[in-house]
């Protein structure tokens, strides 16, 4: 049947209006510190940093009042250990809410409940009570006018999802069926989203390398080497993504369709124990901005490429007292004091450009000790699919030499470098890559990222709301564990 000129122009608007209610990101706010910042700090680090949704894992008074009034959109959290009382007891449940929710609105802009965390892999004792604690909050939102406002749902785990690669064959853990399809149901119902914390982290962590760190990182694979769910043939260029088609896929198999995802709790840790060496700034860093890069983009997941998904990054602060290994206490991105533990530029990803890293005086260059064949492979691959900028090597312009392979190859590492950096790039080509603050430039050939490039800006830091700054120590940046080539072994594992 051919599509009219009406039922386009209504396509074409319905297109319009659901990228305008596009992706957000927000952070999780989480409070487990020896000494926390007042409300009134916190909410001041928030604007700063232009932030405009934030979780909080409890609905603490303070922090409600001070988001009065911010514009800044709330998502509030039934604790864990308040979820039995809520689900047992219908009042409590309108209690609740009166108290923490209705109390605020319309000045506090509370959004969402999420309804205890990942409580059927925490807290299996509390299953029973996780779908009659979110009916009750829901009628008493309803009560009270409140439900088209505020919408009800509950944090899962990735780990509902016992195999979550490949997705197309991702399903819930069978032993909780009939829990999953009645949450299923009132999501359904209420048109609430299905919450799910996503952490490639733990994944990669766990994995003990089954998947690349790129993959972790949003950073680009080989292209010769991509990751595909064998039975959809989906690309997957990015953890992230695999995991939120697991759970689409694993609704789908309870029969469950067009419930979106919102993510909420994605981030990296920036220290580690000795066993955690995966958990530092760079890589910290490297994930959050971009997932901010990827989540504001728009752009679905491989399966629903139609559906934005939303993210909250975890977290704002360290949590210095939270139980566990030193990474459970080091995702957040602001030290207690409000000191930056490094400087992940929030308000502005969305807007930044690729080509503007502000890597000034840093120099991506080939090894003059690498095999010819190789440094051939890292240039063709930075001028094809890496897409630098090759103009300048081309035979009559500035920094054409001949038969200089090391040069010319220099020229096209340090612009892809300087390019992608910001989205995670990297300096590698397969080995032949090194970093250098010795400015390559000569006569009118001008490396990117030299003083007199004009493709460099200057480093912005991070301000603080109510301490100095924390900047990134210049060395920090420039350690790269990533290969652009290696990564021969995937689909043979993962098949
Ligand atoms: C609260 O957030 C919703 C959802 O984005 C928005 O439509 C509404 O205008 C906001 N309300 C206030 C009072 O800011
Ligand atoms: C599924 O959940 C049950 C109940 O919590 C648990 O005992 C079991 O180990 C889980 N299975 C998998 C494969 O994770
Ligand atoms: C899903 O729907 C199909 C087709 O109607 C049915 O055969 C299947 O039993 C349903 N599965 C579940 C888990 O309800
Ligand atoms: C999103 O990313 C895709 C692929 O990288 C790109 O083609 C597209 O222009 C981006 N869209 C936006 C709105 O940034
Ligand atoms: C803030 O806390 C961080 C991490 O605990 C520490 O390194 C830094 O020195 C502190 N800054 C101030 C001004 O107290
Ligand atoms: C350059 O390549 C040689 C030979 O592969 C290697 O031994 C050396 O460590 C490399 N230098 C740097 C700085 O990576
Ligand atoms: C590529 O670099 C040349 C100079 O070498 C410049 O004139 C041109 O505008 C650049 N093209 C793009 C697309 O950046």
């Amino acid at each position: 049947m051919r599509t009219g000129k009406w039922e386009k122009i209504v396509l074409l608007l319905i297109f319009l209006f659901s990228s305008a209610s596009g992706a957000f990101i927000g952070i999780n706010i989480g409070t487990q510190m020896s000494s926390l910042p007042s409300a009134a700090e916190i909410v001041s680090i928030l604007k700063t940093q232009q932030i405009k949704h934030v979780r909080l894992f409890d609905a603490d008074h303070q922090m409600l009042n001070a988001l009065s009034n911010t514009g800044i959109e709330v998502t509030v959290g039934v604790p864990n250990d308040q979820l039995l009382r809520i689900g047992e007891s219908r009042s409590e449940a309108a209690n609740w809410i009166n108290k923490n929710v209705a109390a605020f609105v319309p000045a506090t802009n509370i959004t969402c409940i999420a309804v205890g965390n990942e409580v059927l892999t925490t807290i299996p004792n509390a299953a029973l009570v996780l779908v009659p604690a979110m009916q009750f909050l829901q009628s008493a939102l309803v009560a009270a006018n409140l439900n088209f406002q505020v919408k009800v749902s509950s944090p899962q785990s990735m780990d509902m999802i016992p195999k979550h690669f490949p997705p197309s064959t991702a399903t819930f853990n069978l032993s909780w069926n009939s829990v999953m399809y009645q949450y299923l149901q009132f999501l359904k119902n209420t048109g609430s989203s299905f919450m799910l914390n996503a952490q490639p982290y733990y994944a990669y962590a766990k994995g003990q390398g089954i998947f690349p760190l790129e993959y972790a990182l949003f950073r680009p694979l080989d292209p010769n080497n991509q990751i595909v769910d064998p039975n959809t043939n989906f690309q997957y260029t990015n953890m992230f993504d695999a995991m939120i088609d697991a759970a689409y896929y694993s609704m789908q198999s309870l029969n469950f369709s067009n419930i979106p995802v919102t993510v909420m709790a994605s981030g990296w840790p920036s220290l580690g124990g000795a066993s955690e060496p995966e958990a530092n700034i760079d890589n910290a860093l490297a994930y959050n901005s971009n997932l901010i890069r990827h989540v504001l983009n728009g752009s679905g997941t491989p399966s629903q490429p139609t559906t934005s998904v939303s993210a909250y990054v975890h977290e704002l602060f360290n949590e210095d007292v939270r139980p566990g290994p030193v990474s459970e206490k080091n995702w957040g991105i602001f030290a207690s004091n409000g000191t930056a533990v490094y400087s992940l530029k929030f308000g502005h990803l969305a807007e930044s450009s690729a080509e503007s890293t502000g890597l000034v005086g840093v120099f991506c260059v080939a090894n003059s000790s690498a095999d010819s064949n190789a440094l051939k492979k890292g240039l063709d691959w930075a001028c094809g699919p890496g897409s630098a900028n090759c103009t300048a090597i081309q035979q009559g312009q500035p920094c054409y030499e001949a038969d200089n392979l090391v040069a010319i190859a220099s020229y096209a590492y340090n612009d892809y470098y300087h390019r992608t950096q910001a989205s995670g790039g990297s300096c590698n080509f397969g080995n032949t890559a090194m970093i250098t603050t010795t400015d390559p430039s000569h006569g009118s050939c001008i490396f990117a990222g030299s003083s007199g490039s004009s493709t460099s800006s200057t480093e912005g830091t991070t301000p603080s709301a109510f301490g100095p700054v924390g900047a990134l120590s210049g060395t920090s940046r420039l350690q790269f564990v990533s290969s652009e080539f290696l990564i021969a072994f995937l689909l043979t594992f993962l098949v």
